[in-house]
């Protein structure tokens, strides 16, 4: 078990955003970039892949100085150097392992391999680090963003912790750290887009901005949201455990559940779906004709330089502000009911919401009401933690370096990577 002075330079460049931290022992964050891309891609109103690539290229070295420098540090005196491996676009992807794999090999450190989902679990777990809070395993981590909504159940591996208990007193400012191995299990994805995908393509329908979650978060508060009622349907049940994952993390704690699936008592499972509102949407505007309003706010915003949400409020009629406020009811009601049913099922002692989506401020005032009439504890990151950062990848890799799990030199992209 290692531990040093458990400094990690974290890099990210799995979507839209280049970035790089350095993090002491997956808790003190010594420096955090993000070169965002999102005014790019806004003009396309989604991410261009190929653009993407290009872009972290040209900031892959201008950010990770920048983060250098903010720390303080030079590379001789870092532990190691994490990057996240998956999931994402390939090419985007690509350029963060091969800088990171280039200097690691110059500079002679370590190299962590993190996966992009687990680091926006550990971006919550770091800042309830950093505040002393203490969380009861098993976790539900809802993670949702642009890419992803998936649900985990979550602990820490117990054979690590017991050791780093036993170590010494140098091992014992690592235990501090809040360290030992994860492992996951996947009790729940989307079966076809994410949370954030239909935030984004609603918010394009209606001719808002891009992302478009920020938009609807903020233009949501004035409509009503019971104007319009969007319905979810269950999803059937699923093989998605393995054996090696059931005897890593135990079964659910309810008998009305198998333990080989992850089917709720009714049949139905803990997936989402999220590209059903999307059409349902599409289908209301066409419907109540409003395609020439929509155009002529698209136009109008197109119109302003660096629009930003505050010009739409008055560009939206009440039907609109309807029909906005009743998407994000529906959605963040349906992420609701599949996390807390789920939480339930498989005896968590707490939730946490990660992602980009966990920004949203219904979402959060909801799912906090919902806790506390359970009793079940629930975090989410600050806001500069819940979009992409490599803060979070640093702090994902503290518990690998200690571990000793690094990559090889045949570390490569995988734009499909797996958690759990
Ligand atoms: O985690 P993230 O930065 O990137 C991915 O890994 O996808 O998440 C970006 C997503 C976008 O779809 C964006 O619309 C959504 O997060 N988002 C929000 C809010 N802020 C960002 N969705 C709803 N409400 C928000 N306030
Ligand atoms: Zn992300």
């Amino acid at each position: 078990m290692r531990s040093g002075s458990g400094l990690i330079l974290g890099i990210e460049s799995s979507c839209d955003e280049t970035a790089a931290a350095v993090v002491r022992k997956g808790s003190e964050v010594l420096a955090n970039v993000v070169a965002s891309q999102i005014a790019l891609h806004a003009n396309y109103g989604g991410v261009v892949p190929e653009l993407a690539s290009r872009e972290h290229l040209r900031n892959i070295v201008p950010v990770v100085r920048a983060a250098m420098a903010q720390a303080g540090l030079g590379f001789a005196e870092l532990d190691a150097i994490a990057v996240t491996e998956g999931p994402g676009l390939a090419g985007a992807l690509l350029v963060g392992i091969t800088y990171a794999k280039a200097l690691a090999l110059g500079v002679g450190k370590p190299l962590i391999a993190v996966n992009h989902l687990e680091g926006h679990i550990h971006a919550v777990l770091m800042e309830a680090r950093q505040k002393d809070e203490a969380m009861e395993m098993p976790l539900l981590a809802l993670v949702v963003s642009g890419g992803h909504t998936h649900l985990y159940l979550a602990e820490q591996r117990q054979s690590l912790a017991a050791e780093i208990v036993n170590s010494t007193h140098d091992d014992k400012a690592v235990m501090d750290g809040g360290t030992s191995s994860w492992r996951y299990r996947n009790v729940g994805r989307t079966v076809d887009d994410a949370a954030g995908e239909a935030y984004d393509k609603v918010a394009k329908l209606l001719g808002l901005g891009y992302p478009g979650g920020p938009w609807i978060d903020v233009l949501a508060k004035h409509g009503n949201p019971r104007a319009v009622e969007f319905k979810f349907g269950q999803i059937k049940a699923r093989r998605v455990t393995t054996s090696i994952e059931e005897k890593q993390i135990p079964p659910p704690s309810t008998s009305s559940v198998c333990g080989m699936t992850n089917k709720k008592t009714d049949g139905s499972t803990f997936d989402f779906s999220f590209s059903g509102i999307k059409t349902a949407v599409l289908r209301y505007i066409q419907t109540h004709g409003m395609a020439e309003l929509i155009a002529a706010r698209r136009k109008a915003l197109a119109e302003i330089e660096g629009a930003k949400v505050a010009d739409a409020v008055g560009l939206c009629d009440a039907q609109t502000l309807d029909l906005i406020a009743s998407f994000q009811f529906a959605v963040v009601g349906n992420l609701m009911r599949q996390t807390f049913a789920a939480a339930e099922v498989f005896g968590a002692r707490g939730i946490v919401v990660s992602g980009g989506v966990s920004a949203n401020s219904e979402l959060r005032w909801r799912f906090a009401e919902q806790a506390a009439r359970r009793r079940l504890p629930v975090a989410f990151p600050t806001m500069a933690m819940s979009t992409d950062n490599a803060a979070m990848i640093a702090a994902a890799a503290w518990s690998k370096f200690v571990a000793g799990e690094f990559a090889g030199e045949g570390l490569v992209a995988t734009p499909q990577l797996k958690l759990g």
